[in-house]
């Protein structure tokens, strides 16, 4: 064993201490570990087969989706690209929680049902997980339980069982005996991690760590975690919010674009599968709302935007959101206030989006600035009315990717009318178009 050092925030390695990461420009960034030294066997942790002969490209026989083994729920298939790959390493990550060990578990049983699973749980007694388990209606004898927080134990457990799938919960949990440091520290991560990885590479079975998050939204642990598995996933949306959406933001094995969404009840997790239906479920026609249409990998929904506008009472104006980025908020609110001449100085603004979705993409801007004028009006927006559409800095309004999707699932849930910057041509009769190319031309015909 010897000293390492190494940038907590790229993972560059270093024998000495370095105030300036030579990698990622980080400063102050690196920080000591013991380092366990396997000789001969260098980052070969990514590779199923090792060969020393180069092969034509051509001559690699690879089926993508007979590979593919189906986790059990469709939602989560679909954001690691098609199913579980024989050998992948994948990371969930999330706020405590959120529902890590519960979507675990549910694949877990769902594998067990014609494979062996492996559930190493490091932070929960067994009596805690049947319990769990009770709760889920789950009790599926090819589900095996381990609670040790020791890898080599684990390890040992691993030969012995001899499993299809393993889930470990949590990579912050486990150590390894040759590392004097705590489990969840930055060596005891980087190495549990690397030498299960390399187990389950080796051994061509698909393995779960699932990693806690520190405040600013990181899986815990040095950026070096994320580098070593196929794929991480984040488990995002509010604690108290009943949706949670599990986010692609890394995959070798997929695009990462993908999200799947799902809702947490009495009896676990259970997947949304028409999430435009659920999002808007309780729609009303009060002032300060307005619906729009997102685009998330290679789904359209419909989601509910909500905003509140009222008088400052004292100081300077609020500005909140829930589900938006709070700087294209401020940006938006310039945007309304240089051209519509309105004063949003003197008004606190609330944004709030149904789901507990963080939106990322701009085509619900126009549905924003709706919502806004009918907050500031108090007026309600007609009914069945869609706004799509990304805005400018100087008020003109885009069009944005893939809109037939985004009308399609409009027309589908039965909306009248869609206010885009767009010609649209649809053969369907009972749904009116607006062309709008600026923001001044909302007010007199959103109402
Ligand atoms: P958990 O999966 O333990 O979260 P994590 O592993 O991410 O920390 O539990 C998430 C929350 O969900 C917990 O507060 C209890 C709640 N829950 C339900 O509402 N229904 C259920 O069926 C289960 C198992 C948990
Ligand atoms: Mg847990």
């Amino acid at each position: 064993m010897t000293t390492m050092f190494f940038c907590k925030e790229c993972g560059f390695e270093s024998t000495k201490w370095l105030g300036k990461c030579p990698s990622c420009n980080a400063w102050n960034s690196f920080t000591e570990t013991a380092k366990l030294v396997q000789k001969g066997k260098k980052n070969t942790h990514h590779l199923t087969d090792h060969s020393n002969r180069a092969i034509p490209l051509s001559e690699v026989t690879f089926d993508p989706n007979q590979s593919r083994i189906s986790s059990g729920l469709s939602e989560l298939d679909c954001v690691l690209g098609g199913g579980i790959v024989p050998g992948m390493v994948a990371l969930i990550g999330g706020e405590p929680g959120i529902g890590k060990s519960t979507i675990m578990l549910q694949v877990a049983d769902l594998l067990a049902n014609n494979k062996k699973v492996l559930y190493v749980s490091g932070e929960e007694s067994s009596e805690q997980i049947k319990l769990r388990s009770m709760r889920l209606g789950i009790n599926n004898v090819s589900l095996y339980l381990l609670c040790q927080n020791n890898v080599e134990q684990i390890i040992q457990e691993i030969e012995n069982t001899d499993p299809d799938f393993i889930v470990i919960d949590s990579i912050q949990a486990v150590y390894l005996n040759a590392i004097d440091s705590m489990p969840g520290s930055i060596s005891q991560i980087r190495e549990t991690a690397n030498v299960l990885t390399r187990l389950a590479k080796h051994k061509n079975i698909p393995l779960f760590f699932v990693g806690h998050v520190t405040k600013d939204g990181a899986v815990a642990g040095p950026k070096v975690l994320e580098h070593m598995v196929d794929t991480v996933l984040y488990f995002e949306g509010e604690l108290t919010n009943q949706f949670k959406i599990l986010r692609t933001t890394k995959n070798r094995f997929g695009s990462t674009n993908e999200i799947g969404i799902f809702e947490m009840t009495d009896k676990g997790l259970k997947q949304v599968e028409n999430p435009s239906e659920q999002f808007i479920m309780n729609q009303n026609n009060y002032s300060g709302t307005a619906i729009s249409c997102v685009l998330e990998g290679t789904r359209a929904f419909l989601i509910e935007v909500q905003a509140l506008v009222s008088p400052t009472n004292y100081g300077n104006a609020q500005r909140v959101s829930v589900g938006f980025d709070q700087k294209r908020l401020a940006l938006l609110l310039a945007v309304i206030e240089k051209n519509l001449m309105l004063n949003m100085k003197e008004l606190d603004v609330f944004i709030n989006f149904s789901g507990g979705i963080k939106v990322v993409e701009p085509g619900t801007d126009l549905a924003l600035i709706a919502a806004l004028l009918s907050s500031f009006r108090d007026k309600s927006l007609r009914e069945k009315t869609v706004f799509i559409g990304e805005v400018g800095l100087n008020g003109d309004i885009r069009t944005v990717s893939q809109m037939d999707k985004r009308v399609k699932e409009a027309l589908k849930l039965g909306f009248k009318e869609i206010f885009t910057a767009t010609d649209i041509k649809v053969k369907n009769k009972n749904v009116h178009f607006h062309k709008v190319k600026h923001i001044s031309e909302l007010g007199p015909i959103i109402f």
